[in-house]
């Protein structure tokens, strides 16, 4: 399923093998590679994360890529691009107003940005569902009730053009798509740990510190509704709100200017 996302993203961009792109959220750098063996322009990878950039850098070894441990609302690159890539990365812009605003500023005029993030503030109803459970087990609703979700969600595709707009671009393509499939309990866990258990699990989005063995009782629970949301063939619905956004800097692309004619 993320592979998908990622791949539908890339479609829409529509890459050509010239121009250069920063891969902003870069992470692990699997995508920033991808990009590298795609393209002959410049390429450049940001994650405020040192430990992603060190992986991507790995991904990346030899190979002529900038990386850059920033993030998307205070990254000062002077560089500009053709294309920002950003897969599964909006979503935690702490200030997307200045991140947007960033964003077009390295963008040169008719460049464009792509996002695929998930959305609506129902983005994944089972680990919603899974929410509801730590926010009502005992062992930890206390605990759970000072947690704050660290992530930004819209809830239509007109909001997140709006964003876009107010921030110097026009949107080209602009969906949320709701994406679900029936996977195993188990699979739904390691989809769970994979991603929102970043958010979910992180002491630093509680306001209290945690008890030492808060983690593992709240994956209990997690696991726990996981399986209780499957059906009677044992299957649960994994179901994502994703929204895919192409959106092109205004202002037209500069016309190189033709030699003077020799004196
Ligand atoms: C789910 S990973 C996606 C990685 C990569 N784009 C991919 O699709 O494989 C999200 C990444 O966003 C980064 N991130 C978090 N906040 C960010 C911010 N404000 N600006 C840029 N990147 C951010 C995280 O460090 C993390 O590496």
């Amino acid at each position: 399923m993320q592979q998908d996302a990622s791949k539908k993203l890339w479609d829409l961009l529509a890459i050509d093998k010239s121009e250069s792109v920063l891969d902003l959220g870069c992470g692990p750098g699997h995508l920033t590679r991808k990009i590298r063996d795609w393209t002959s322009g410049t390429v450049f990878g940001v994650d405020p994360a040192e430990g992603m950039i060190a992986k991507a850098r790995r991904n990346c070894q030899r190979l002529p890529v900038t990386f850059v441990v920033a993030d998307a609302e205070t990254m000062e690159i002077t560089q500009q691009f053709d294309v920002i890539f950003c897969n599964s990365t909006f979503q935690w812009f702490v200030d997307p107003n200045r991140a947007l605003t960033n964003c077009c500023r390295l963008l040169r005029p008719g460049g464009r940005m792509g996002i695929q993030a998930p959305a609506r503030s129902d983005y994944c109803p089972n680990f919603i569902e899974a929410s509801k459970a730590l926010a009502s087990d005992p062992r930890t609703a206390e605990i759970f009730s000072q947690f704050k979700l660290p992530w930004f969600f819209l809830d239509t595709a007109e909001d997140y053009g709006r964003l876009f707009e107010s921030n110097g671009m026009v949107p080209r393509y602009c969906q949320i798509e709701t994406i679900s499939e029936p996977c195993s309990p188990e699979k739904v866990l390691s989809m769970f740990s994979s991603g929102a258990a970043n958010g979910y699990l992180n002491p630093a989005y509680y306001s209290v510190d945690l008890p030492s063995d808060y983690e593992e009782v709240a994956r209990e629970i997690v696991k726990a509704s996981f399986q209780a949301q499957a059906d009677v063939s044992g299957r649960v619905q994994l179901t994502f709100h994703r929204i895919y956004l192409v959106a092109e800097k205004k202002g037209e692309a500069p016309v190189p200017k033709s030699p003077s004619p020799a004196m």
